[in-house]
């Protein structure tokens, strides 16, 4: 396990007392989810996933990537929510912000609004390529992918003839029902399981996430032993870093601090953040209670919100990500005339400038206020990747507990729905 969990920035903010009970706590909270005995008990099947997975359907995820790569340019993948969000933040995390910009395969991702001209400019850019589709709903009728699908189909279909369109198009879907299972079914497409107890937001390590990153030409072997070490390392409860995070993040906010600000100083982070809010907004944010999760990348960030982060109103607490490693670096290079007065950074890389300004904003965030704990990965890959998966949904679900909320359930996402079938007419909505 490489994820260790930096506290000394939380000094003056908890006391010991205050994180000793929260910690006991979220020991007893981590054991009854081993023990199947927590609030939405039926959802938690994502625990084993990276160990008591399907080996026949991950064998099919494999083939399948790799048909995707030998016979397209662009896979475009349609979904939303927990049906898009793990797959586009592995892909950055692990290919970078420009991933598609340097990729033999682009990856879109449509079907997660409801803009007319964004699913125009994704069928233009396969315009003159070879295009492959994935089609993911748990459920099958979400009403954005169901809208995009319906515009891909015809694409796939007026451009490739029917049958060659069906070989080209995979669906990830309930097992046996949803309309998305009986159309694939019906038109011959390859399908793959969301499973009956795994909700969207916590379905990455399933086919939902693996098949589209697997097509982008990353190892999901990986992905799934880091996942792998994280559950081992947390099975039990208590004494883990998870817990850790769970305990100290639900006695900030029984303090006032109602605003967690996930922090990276790399861009390739900015869709894992993505995953994050949806992770822990959707699981923690009911009944009238949850802290609110919000992002930021530094140094970008420091420039737009740094004044409210440093100034503004006290309830933000900060968790930092940080990589022990980069991929890739460049070194400042001395310059004779220094016209622009940087020589004083000649020789260093930009890492340690960028890991500097990471060490002065956390010291200026606690001195302004602002509690700040640090969690340390080895580096941007995929073992990396799949701990951070693991490590953030084993404490989104003790959070909740602690926050005293189902984290596998979301009535409120139904409220704006039934508001706008009704506008729109849809059979059943009109009164
Ligand atoms: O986390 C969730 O459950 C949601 O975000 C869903 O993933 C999202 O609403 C998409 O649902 P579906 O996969 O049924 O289309």
């Amino acid at each position: 396990m490489s994820l260790t969990l930096n506290t000394e920035y939380l000094k003056g903010f908890l006391t010991e007392a205050e994180l000793s009970a929260a910690s006991k706590e979220a020991a007893e909270a981590a054991r009854a989810l081993a023990e199947g005995s927590c609030a939405g008990n039926d959802f938690i099947g994502w625990r084993s996933l990276p160990t008591d997975y399907d080996r026949e359907e991950y064998a099919r995820i494999k083939k399948a990537a790799a048909r995707i790569r030998e016979s397209a340019q662009v896979l475009v993948v349609i979904g939303i929510g927990g049906s898009y969000l793990g797959a586009r933040a592995a892909i950055e995390f692990l290919g970078g912000a420009h991933f598609n910009d340097l990729a033999p395969l682009k990856v879109l991702f449509v079907g997660n609004s409801i803009c007319p001209e964004e699913l125009q400019h994704a069928l233009d850019l396969c315009e003159g390529k070879d295009v492959c589709v994935n089609v993911i709903s748990k459920s099958g009728t979400t009403t954005e992918p169901a809208i995009a699908f319906r515009v891909f189909k015809k694409y796939m279909e007026d451009r490739y003839g029917k049958q060659e369109a069906a070989k080209r198009i995979f669906a990830t879907t309930d097992k046996a029902r949803g309309t998305l299972k009986e159309l694939s079914d019906r038109e011959g497409y390859e399908t793959f399981v969301v499973p009956d107890d795994v909700g969207g937001r916590y379905s990455v390590l399933t086919a939902v996430g693996l098949l589209p990153i697997a097509a982008a030409g990353f190892d999901t072997d990986k992905i799934l032993a880091g996942a792998r070490a994280a559950q081992q390392a947390y099975a039990n409860g208590g004494d883990n870093v998870s817990d850790l995070y769970a305990a100290i993040r639900s006695s900030l906010y029984r303090k006032g601090k109602k605003i967690e600000l996930y922090t990276c100083y790399d861009p390739a982070f900015t869709m894992f953040n993505e995953w994050l809010k949806q992770l822990y907004g959707e699981s923690e944010g009911k009944d009238g209670k949850g802290i609110f999760p919000a992002s930021v990348i530094f140094s970008t960030d420091l420039h737009s919100l740094g004044q409210y982060i440093q100034d503004g109103e006290r309830t933000v607490f900060e968790t930092v990500v940080a990589f022990r490693n980069v991929r890739r670096d460049l070194t400042v290079q001395a310059e004779p005339s220094d016209f622009d007065g940087l020589n004083y950074l000649a020789g260093k890389t930009m890492s340690e400038v960028n890991r500097t300004a990471m060490q002065a904003t956390l010291m200026a965030h606690v001195d302004g206020g602002v509690p700040c704990l640090v969690l340390e990965a080895d580096a941007m890959d995929e073992t990396s990747l799949g701990e951070l998966f693991y490590f953030f949904e084993h404490a989104c679900a003790v959070s909740c507990a602690l926050t005293g909320v189902n984290p596998f359930n979301q009535p409120g996402v139904e409220a704006y729905k039934k508001n706008m079938f009704r506008l729109l007419g849809k059979p059943g909505y009109t009164k």
